[in-house]
């Protein structure tokens, strides 16, 4: 049994769900796994920790700014321990921009931190219109009607692969 840690940054808790979902498969192949919101991180010991799990949603081109503050703190045991790193964002829903090797934001991410996560993924996220602001509404729409994609603003589409979620699951588990 492994003890995993997944530490997440979500705004509207896409991301969490996604989590849970990895946490199920995850701790059915007989591991314990802990989720910790990344804004409640300062009392963990990630030294406790058999692997380490980092996940981040991209909001208005960029992930959480908390994410590149704790990996610059915690580098070093990061890259000790089998560890992970995976984004959520829309313009994974696109097939050309949906992988590790091609979604534009992890590889500007990647550059951008002194971690190299030893497995990574990309998973498409959500959009809920009628949960946003108004001018958050009116800028996704916006960011929707330039990439082609649903600007309708009853529009509720989950675009996420769980199928490929519970295979990182596993890949997790084994990694
Ligand atoms: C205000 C806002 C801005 C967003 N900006 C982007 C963006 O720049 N690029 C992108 O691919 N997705 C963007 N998204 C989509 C989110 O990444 C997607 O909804 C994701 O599922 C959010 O996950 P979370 O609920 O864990 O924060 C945005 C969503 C919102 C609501």
């Amino acid at each position: 049994m492994a003890r995993i840690i997944i530490i997440y940054s979500t705004t509207d808790g896409h991301t969490l769900e996604i989590c849970q979902c990895l946490q199920q498969v995850v701790e059915k192949l007989n591991n314990q796994v802990t989720l910790v919101s990344i804004s409640d991180t300062s009392a963990i010991d990630l030294s406790s920790f058999d692997k380490i799990v980092i996940c981040a949603s991209i909001r208005y081109g960029k992930h959480n700014i908390k994410v590149y503050e704790f990996i610059k703190t915690n580098s070093q045991i990061l890259s000790a321990k089998p560890n992970a790193f995976f984004s959520v964002n829309v313009v994974a829903r696109k097939p050309e921009k949906s992988t590790p090797a091609t979604n534009p934001y992890l590889i500007k991410f990647l550059k951008q931190i002194a971690w190299e996560p030893k497995i990574l993924a990309v998973f498409a996220g959500k959009i809920d219109y009628k949960r946003y602001r108004f001018f958050d509404r009116f800028m996704i729409r916006f960011i929707m009607w330039m990439t082609k994609g649903p600007t309708d603003p009853s529009t509720n589409i989950d675009f996420t692969d769980w199928n490929q979620v519970k295979d990182f699951g596993r890949i997790i588990s084994e990694m």
